[in-house]
């Protein structure tokens, strides 16, 4: 029987599953969970951002009726769970016992029988601070009179972190003698905030017959999080399942682990009833896990034919109290070192040293590959930069010097192998679409007449689907996913997977993965993930890696089944198997097309007709290892407008030309870059974490926090090309992040470029008005 419907798979607009009890307000949060008996956690946080701890007294709080018991650092010390393990092999304070180290800190816990009663007793809690000098730079923190912050590392005597270097030093000190201009700037990437629609919580349940723990958490990797509860714990992991229900947006901000989790776990497991924890907006900000923060000095090295042949990097990283970054064990920086972006540089050499200062612990992959954002964001304005210097168009520099298509892949000067690209064809896009020529003119005019013009690029390249396991580790565990296919009788089927969706469509897109594979219509296939105890082991959804990884996992496990599939429908059609072909769910026998087996028919007879000797049922599991990274890459080309008078700038037009290999779903596909391009711009323009001297976190709310809205968001037109991955099984990369990485330097090349007339070479995001005014102002008075 053939298929007469078309199959939607790879390349199909399909609306996203998910929307339909999303729009409904019928998807489920771990606030949504409510357990019988289940009390209620509220965290005591401290004012200062130095201090050490006289003493806490609970005692007025446990005696307040609702309460049913309060925690602290003592407390969790007699149990071994005063202080965790970080992601980057330090640790840090669950609840604090010796010291605060930076406002927002954990320092009690309230336990009670409703939310209300647990919030209102966390001012009965009396704690005896006594301030000490907080360091809210990393240049202070390195001076050798800094306070110690870090009092509890034993013989540690000052806040210096880690040195970290990538490259050929000597190589690219002879490039910058040989050089005929050297480039610089000096940048500071600021510290933002993924700022999820929901905040972090849990509900922790932990049986006392049993010793059963089952954790409701907003996870963005839940399998990861229970090996690291298994063993911080000792608690055996089979009696751990973590569910991550419906999460309302990551971002990166959910894959720590955070001392409410580790809190609410020890207090259901004292008490013996389930305990609910859920952060507010303010809580969110001031102590979760923090965005960038890259202090960055870059120099270019050029031919006077502007032909790039070094660059040398050296930047300093502040990392809060505790270093807590998400990033594979062997990059201390994270991806930092594809700093030299789409362009063939044939000397890098970068130099980074991380500080502890008085801040919330972070340096998350904020919708971005491990610190990538802050490499692509230094190579552009550098090269924007080194333009004006040689007297050479911006996008004349850029195609100079990209990596040609021939060079794939191409091994980088800090060793990543690039699988492929098109640089100079997604450029050149970018410019026919925003009428680059024209537009120059137009600028040329608007000068003419006093207005302040700008065109930016960014020609960006990204890194992601960490990754393959000799390589790429979190905390010593393999970057590898798995996939379960299960094919029940009547065709139907369940993908279980390891990843974790955030609001990325997972259930859509991976649903269309099989479809291609096997030829059963998506909304066929059920897609399952976020149960520890009902989906495969892996690492989980960040830094872009769903779709190299696990969706290369889901196309392999998929093309196992078909394999069994297809020995099966031989058994039906009575023929050798070599006889048997394939296309878009049908099994034909080879020059017989009218001898015909679907894949729902071959599904049934391996549960009632299957051949002697076969293990009956069609299922299998794949764990996938890449071989390689993926290098999405594109150019992003804006147009601005800036008031000289008030340092307003607006965004005339953004042109996207992203290429992310074989698109799955290029609706879903679009919005991500809408959400990437949104995010990027806020960054640009007006999302900013900061601190005033005594440590008060400034952007403690979405008042002083800037997101943008739809209002301040500018108009995208998005383009693609279409470059495969040759490693990858479907030929695709990944896009959640691309936008949030390329776009901030295309908004900041933009206005700079306005400014250019005046002599302003440089500004540090986000430009406020203030700032561009600010600059405008130094500018005119001589400086820049
Ligand atoms: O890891 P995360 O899901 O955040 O990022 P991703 O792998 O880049 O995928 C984001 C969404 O875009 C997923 O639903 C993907 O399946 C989809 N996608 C796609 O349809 N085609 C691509 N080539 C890349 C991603």
């Amino acid at each position: 029987m053939a298929q007469t419907e078309e199959i939607r798979g790879i390349g199909h607009r399909v609306r996203r599953v998910e929307d339909d009890r999303f729009i409904r307000g019928k998807g489920t949060y771990v606030d949504d969970v409510k357990l019988p008996g289940m009390l209620h956690m509220a965290i005591l946080r401290s004012p200062y951002a130095h201090a050490i701890i006289r003493g806490i007294d609970t005692s007025r709080a446990e005696a307040h009726p609702g309460v049913v018991a309060v925690v602290t650092g003592e407390l969790l010390a007699q149990h071994n769970l005063a202080w965790m393990p970080t992601l980057s092999y330090d640790t840090q304070a669950v609840l604090a016992t010796d010291k605060v180290r930076f406002q927002g800190q954990e320092v009690a816990a309230v336990i009670a029988e409703d939310p209300y009663t647990a919030k209102d007793a966390l001012e009965l809690i009396e704690v005896d601070y006594e301030p000490l000098e907080p360091i809210v730079t990393p240049q202070r923190a390195l001076e050798p009179d800094a306070p110690v912050i870090r009092t509890d590392k034993e013989g540690k005597t000052d806040n210096h972190i880690y040195d970290w270097e990538t490259g050929d030093k000597e190589a690219t000190d002879r490039a910058f003698a040989e050089a005929d201009r050297i480039v610089a700037l000096d940048t500071h990437y600021p510290r933002c905030h993924p700022a999820p629609l929901e905040t972090c919580g849990c509900v922790a349940d932990v049986n006392p017959a049993t010793g059963q723990a089952t954790i409701w958490m907003t996870s963005q990797a839940p399998h990861a999080i229970r090996t690291v509860f298994a063993l911080v714990a000792g608690l055996p992991e089979e009696k751990i399942r973590i569910i991550s229900p419906d999460i309302g947006g990551g971002f990166g901000n959910k894959v720590p682990v955070y001392p409410g989790y580790v809190v609410a776990t020890a207090a259901s497991l004292l008490l013996g009833r389930p305990v609910k924890w859920i952060e507010d907006r303010t809580e969110n900000l001031i102590s979760t896990g923090f965005a960038r923060d890259f202090h960055m000095h870059g120099e270019l090295a050029l031919k006077a034919d502007g032909t790039m042949t070094g660059l040398r990097v050296s930047l300093l990283a502040d990392e809060g109290a505790f270093h807590a970054d998400a990033q594979p064990s062997k990059f201390k920086v994270g991806l930092f070192g594809i700093v030299s972006g789409s362009y063939d540089l044939p000397a890098v050499h970068v130099k980074a040293t991380g500080a502890y200062t008085n801040k919330a612990p972070g340096g998350v992959a904020y919708r971005c590959s491990f610190r990538v954002t802050e490499a692509s964001f230094l190579i552009e304005r550098l090269v924007q930069n080194a333009a004006y210097e040689l007297g050479m168009d911006p996008a004349e520099l850029r195609r100079k010097n990209f990596i040609p298509p021939d060079r794939f892949p191409y091994r980088s000067a800090t060793g990543f192998v690039y699988d492929s690209g098109d640089y100079e064809g997604a450029l050149n896009l970018a410019l026919e679409k925003i009428g680059y020529a024209e537009l120059r003119r137009e600028q040329e005019e608007a000068r003419a007449q006093g207005k302040l013009y700008g065109i930016g690029l960014a020609s960006f390249t990204e890194v992601v689907g960490a990754g393959p396991h000799k390589q790429y580790d979190i905390l010593g565990l393999a970057m590898n996913d798995g996939a379960e296919l299960r094919v029940h009788p009547t065709g139907k089927a369940i993908l279980k997977l390891s990843v974790q969706t955030q609001g990325q469509g997972h259930e859509t897109t991976f649903a269309q993965i099989v479809a291609e594979e096997l030829g059963i219509q998506p909304e066929d296939i059920k897609v399952m993930h976020g149960d520890t105890d009902n989906t495969p082991y892996g690492l989980g959804t960040y830094a872009s890696r769903s779709t190299p990884v696990s969706g290369a996992a889901t196309a392999m496990v998929a093309r196992r089944v078909r394999e069994k599939a297809a020995r099966i429908a031989a058994h039906l059609l009575e023929v050798a198997e070599e006889d048997v072909e394939f296309h878009r769910g049908v099994f034909s026998v080879k020059g017989a097309p009218d001898r015909s087996k679907t894949i729902q028919e071959v599904a049934l007879a391996a549960y009632t007709n299957f051949p002697d000797g076969m293990e009956p049922g069609l299922e299998a599991v794949y764990y996938y290892d890449p071989p390689n990274l993926t290098f999405p890459f594109g150019t992003y080309a804006v147009a601005v407008e800036v008031d000289a008078e008030t340092g307003e700038w607006e965004v005339r037009r953004v042109v996207a030309v992203d290429d992310c290999g074989v698109r799955i779903n290029p609706m879903i596909v679009e919005g991500q870059i809408h959400g990437g391009l949104t995010e990027g711009f806020g960054i640009a323009a007006m999302e900013l974490i900061t601190f005033d001297e005594d440590g008060n976190c400034i952007g403690a709310n979405f008042a002083d926090y800037l997101l943008p809205t739809a209002w301040e968001t500018p108009r995208f037109e998005l383009y693609e090309t279409v470059t495969p991955s040759p490693h990858h099984p479907i030929g695709a990369k990944g896009v959640g992040e691309s936008a949030t990485v390329g776009s901030p330097a295309a908004y900041v090349n933009a206005v700079i470029d306005a400014l250019r007339p005046l002599g302003v070479t440089n500004i540090d995001m986000p430009l406020t008005p203030a700032r561009v005014w600010e600059a405008i102002q130094a500018a005119k008075a001589g400086g820049s």
